[in-house]
């Protein structure tokens, strides 16, 4: 007596992803169902670790057997398929055009400025209006493509381009690509039923060269810069084509969610990392002007040595009621300012000076230079009229 029926045990595809599946035909559709399920998590897991945390915890070839099960799973049973299966990432089929969508807030634009002392005027306008000591969250200002993405239940339901900052275009499945940016949230009862929010998408400066190399061998025209880059390849209609480029996102701002907003920006980013959205590692909180003029200054210093383009800090003011107080104006909020990084320079040689005669008869003489890198355009002519 007292044989025990033991259950094998459930494999721990997190964890310890198996060389080798059971047959398909033997699973029973709840089985399949359930599989389903618990390899979207490990893949959503791993494509994390991988992709935002920048630490992979399993081999190539074991993720590629997790995501090659669900592959042949959604194959054999197509009433389990998902638009948020992490398998809808390689592209879907090319697009006529891209639709046009009406943002769930508009998309504002900052007020950007060069000079520290219009800074100190920033900071002292805040102080009269909140008639308080202002706390400011600082972060870089990314040189890419502003994107809104909306959550439904936690999934991801819809992205589009600024565009007007009223309505962009659609951009979903090309968004989709992008392996940081989350299809579904994680912990996703702690996250608004309705979550709309504003990030940028970006490619990295090697990736930016490595994708000109190819398109200069490709007899295409070169991108001039990364943002210019980033914001082609996203408004491509084949989606398939865009899974090809390693574009990335990072998430700054929310535009709109369901049960109001919290009380500070800071909140809201700690909020966006236990989601499972990526935010910069080059945050800081701060009161005072003269460790904004450091941090300014610190990533300025270390621009060239950073993965992505950023052109200057953007300054906010942290807390969400005071934001509120201040407004908007001419389609910018007058609670944020960037501030920009002075536009770079680079030393190369005169080769000539032509003389360029323009349609109405003017001359203006054009330098014509050994062609050199700035910031990510490449210059071989200068106007030299003034
Ligand atoms: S906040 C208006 N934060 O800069 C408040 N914008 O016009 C919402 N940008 O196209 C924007 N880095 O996409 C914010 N850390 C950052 C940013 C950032 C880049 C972009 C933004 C917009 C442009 C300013």
């Amino acid at each position: 007596s007292g044989e025990q029926h033991i259950m094998p045990p459930k494999h721990d595809f997190k964890h310890e992803p198996p060389s080798q599946f059971d047959d398909i035909d033997q699973l029973g559709k709840a089985e399949a169902r359930e599989q389903v399920e618990r390899l979207r998590e490990a893949i959503d897991y791993h494509d994390h670790r991988y992709y935002v945390e920048n630490s992979p915890e399993i081999s190539d070839a074991a993720y590629d057997r997790l995501f090659r099960r669900l592959e042949e799973l959604e194959e054999a049973y197509p009433d389990l398929r998902s638009p948020t299966s992490p398998t809808r990432r390689v592209g879907a089929e090319p697009l006529d055009e891209l639709a046009r969508v009406e943002h769930a807030a508009t998309m504002l634009s900052l007020k950007a400025v060069l000079d520290e002392q219009e800074i100190e005027d920033f900071d002292q306008f805040v102080k009269q209006q909140t008639g308080d000591e202002p706390r400011y969250v600082l972060e870089p200002k990314f040189d890419g493509v502003s994107i809104e993405v909306i959550y439904e239940s936690g999934r991801f339901h819809r992205g589009a381009t600024r565009g007007d900052g009223g309505t962009g275009e659609d951009i979903s499945e090309n968004l989709k690509t992008i392996g940081s940016l989350p299809l579904r949230l994680r912990e996703p009862d702690s996250a608004p039923e309705f979550l709309a929010v504003r990030g940028e998408v970006y490619i990295g400066k090697d990736a930016f060269q490595q994708m000109n190399q190819q398109r200069i061998e490709q007899n295409e025209e070169p991108y001039a810069n990364p943002r210019n880059a980033a914001a082609g390849i996203l408004r491509r209609l084949e989606s398939r084509e865009v899974a090809r480029w390693p574009l990335d996102v990072v998430f700054y701002d929310v535009l709109k969610a369901s049960g109001g907003a919290r009380e500070t920006h800071q909140e809201e980013l700690e909020l966006f990392q236990k989601w499972g959205l990526k935010i910069t590692e080059h945050l800081k909180r701060t009161s005072s002007l003269r460790s904004i003029k450091r941090f300014h200054g610190k990533l300025e210093e270390d621009r060239d040595k950073l993965p992505s383009e950023i052109d200057g800090i953007v300054i906010k003011v942290d807390d969400r009621e005071r934001r509120e107080q201040l407004g908007t104006r001419d389609r910018s909020p007058r609670w944020a300012l960037a501030w920009k990084f002075a536009p770079r320079k680079e030393v190369t040689t005169l080769q000539r000076i032509i003389v360029q005669v323009g349609r109405t008869g003017i001359l203006t003489p054009v330098a014509l230079l050994q062609p050199v890198d700035v910031g990510g355009v490449t210059v071989s002519r200068a106007t030299l009229h003034n």
